[in-house]
């Protein structure tokens, strides 16, 4: 008999697609620019149900670490529409199998909320980066110190920690990455528009983070 994360994780991977539809439309310009560059071995941590595939230059090998089983068939699906070949591996991002200095970049888009351990997710990253390679990411954060939004994603986060399959409201990952030891990070702020996602996901960061 399924335990109730298992279900909750069988439902997120069933409505995650028709949930992000609309910010996913309205964002992808950004996200576009921001995997223009990549090219060579491309690790996606998270990737869900694949929603950046259609975003990702031509060329790029492609290998995907998404511990929620219920979310690769519908990855393979889109991958398969768009044929692009993927090698998905239901592992997690705290212990990648991967080589040391092996992989051209790796991506991270809105993953790191749900991580249950960032510090060691992000130096698995950079220990697989090759010298100079980066880390893309794309998260939704805590706003600021002072802002009102800030009390309020502490005080929503454990209710939609319990409906959005671990994503806590209120992690500080920009300072998280930059503390992380990459030799540059380039992040920029950003909110999310009003019609993309409710006020306690809207501010983000997005950025390169370069070992
Ligand atoms: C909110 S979804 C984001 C999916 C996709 N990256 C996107 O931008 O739509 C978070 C994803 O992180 C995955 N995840 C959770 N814990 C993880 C871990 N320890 N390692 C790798 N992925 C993890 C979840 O299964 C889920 O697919």
């Amino acid at each position: 008999m399924p335990n109730k994360s298992t279900i909750r994780r069988r439902l997120f991977a069933r409505y995650y697609d028709r949930a992000i539809a609309r910010y996913e439309h309205l964002l992808e310009p950004q996200k576009r620019e921001l995997f223009s560059s990549l090219e060579g071995t491309v690790v996606e941590i998270g990737p869900g149900t694949g929603v950046n595939l259609a975003l990702l230059p031509e060329g790029v090998r492609w290998i995907g670490i998404e511990p929620n089983e219920h979310m690769h068939p519908l990855l393979k699906e889109k991958a398969a529409a768009l044929g692009f070949e993927v090698d998905l591996r239901d592992m997690h991002a705290e212990q990648l199998p991967l080589e040391d200095s092996s992989v051209d970049a790796v991506i991270s888009t809105l993953v790191m909320c749900s991580l249950p351990d960032v510090s060691a997710a992000l130096r698995e990253v950079r220990r697989v980066l090759k010298p100079g390679a980066g880390l893309y990411f794309w998260e939704h954060v805590i706003a600021p110190e002072g802002v009102i939004l800030r009390s309020f994603q502490n005080l929503v986060s454990p209710i939609h920690r319990f409906w959005a399959d671990g994503c806590n409201t209120n992690r500080d990952l920009g300072t998280e990455i930059r503390a992380a030891g990459f030799s540059k990070v380039e992040l920029q702020e950003f909110q999310a528009p009003r019609r993309a996602a409710p006020p306690w996901v809207r501010p983000h960061v997005c950025g390169i983070a370069t070992r």
